[in-house]
C-alpha cells in the first residue's frame, strides 16, 4: 500500500505499555508512522515517548497540557495528521488491548470502506480476560446505541479503528465535543450520517496486563446522556419531517450484511 498511515496512540500513565506497543506496531506495519498523544501523564509516559521518538524517526509525540479526555486527545491528533497529509488515520489503545498484529486486517478492509471498526461483537471477534462487568457494559452500551440511534453497529464504542482522511476532513472535528470514550460513538454516528461506508471487522481485544483502565462513572454517564440527547433530536427531526409530509430519513446503518460478512472472512484470512 502506498498510502501514508498514521497510528494514533492516546496515553495517560502508560509508561510500561507504550514501548511494547510501539515496538509491535513498528514490527507489524513498518510503513506506518506513530503519533503518541500524551496528556502530561504523571508517571512520565511523555518522556518515555520522547525517548522512542529520538530513537525512531517514524515515531512522533504530541504533548498536551493535562488530562482532557480521549476525545480531545484524538481531535488534536487527527488535526496533526491531516495537516501533514496522511491518507489513513488509525485509533489504537496504547495498553496492548488492541493487537498491532491485527492492523493489516483493518487496513485491508479499508480498501473497500471509508471507516473500519475493529469489532469485538461480530462473528470471529473476541475478548480475552475482560471482566464480565466490562463485557456487559460494552455490549449493553452498543445495544442501547443501536436501539436509540438506529445504528446497525455491533461494537459502536470500540477504540480500534481506521479512518480515511477525507472522512475526518469532512466531519468538522471542531464541533465534536464528546470528551470520553463517547467520542467513539460520536464519530461512528457522524460518519454514518454523512453517508460513509462503515464496516466492522472482527478483532481480539485482550485486557491489559500492566497499568489500570481510565474508565470511570463520568465516562459512562457522558455516553448515556449524549446518546439519549442525540436520539431525541433525531426522532423529533423525523417527526417534523413526517409532519411536513417529507420522507423520513433512512436509518443510518453500515454495509449490507453480505458485504460485511465477506469483509470479515477476507480479514480473518
Ligand atoms: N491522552 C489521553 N487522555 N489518553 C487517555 C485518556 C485521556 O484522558 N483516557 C484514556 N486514555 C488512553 C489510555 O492510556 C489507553 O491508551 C486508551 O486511552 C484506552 O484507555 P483505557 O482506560 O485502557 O480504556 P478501557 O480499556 O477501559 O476501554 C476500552 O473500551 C472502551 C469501551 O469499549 C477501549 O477500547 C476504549 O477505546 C473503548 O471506548
Ligand atoms: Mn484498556
Amino acid at each position: 500500500m502506498n498510502e501514508r498511515v498514521l497510528v494514533l496512540l492516546p496515553t495517560y500513565d502508560e509508561r510500561e505499555n507504550l514501548p511494547r506497543v510501539v515496538g509491535r506496531i513498528r514490527a507489524a506495519v513498518p510503513e506506518a508512522d506513530v503519533l503518541v498523544l500524551d496528556d502530561a501523564s504523571p508517571d512520565g509516559t511523555g518522556e518515555v515517548a520522547d525517548g522512542l521518538a529520538r530513537f525512531d524517526s517514524s515515531v512522533h509525540v504530541l504533548h498536551r497540557s493535562g488530562k482532557a479526555g480521549l476525545g480531545a486527545a484524538y481531535r488534536a491528533g487527527f488535526a496533526w495528521g491531516l495537516e501533514r497529509g496522511y491518507d489513513v488515520l488509525v485509533e489504537m489503545d496504547a495498553d496492548g488491548s488492541h493487537l498491532p498484529e491485527q492492523l493489516p486486517r483493518l487496513l485491508h478492509a479499508l480498501a473497500d470502506a471509508d471507516v473500519v471498526l475493529g469489532s469485538r461483537w461480530v462473528a470471529g471477534g473476541e475478548v480475552v480476560n475482560w471482566p464480565l462487568h466490562r463485557q456487559l457494559l460494552s455490549r449493553g452500551g452498543s445495544a442501547y446505541t443501536r436501539w436509540a440511534l438506529g445504528l446497525r453497529l455491533r461494537d459502536a464504542t470500540g477504540g480500534y479503528r481506521a479512518y480515511r482522511a477525507h472522512v475526518l476532513e469532512d466531519l468538522d472535528l471542531r464541533s465534536v465535543t464528546s470528551q470520553g470514550y463517547c467520542f467513539q460513538i460520536d464519530l461512528a454516528w457522524r460518519a454514518l450520517r454523512a453517508g460513509c461506508h462503515v464496516v466492522e471487522v472482527p478483532i481480539t481485544f485482550v485486557e491489559r496486563t500492566l497499568g489500570v483502565s481510565k474508565m470511570s462513572g463520568d465516562i459512562v454517564r457522558e455516553s448515556l446522556v449524549r446518546v439519549t440527547r442525540w436520539a431525541i433530536t433525531e426522532r423529533s427531526g423525523q417527526l417534523a419531517r413526517i409532519a411536513r409530509g417529507e420522507p423520513a430519513r433512512a436509518r443510518p446503518g453500515s454495509a449490507p450484511r453480505s458485504r460485511m460478512l465477506r469483509l470479515e472472512l477476507d480479514g480473518a484470512a
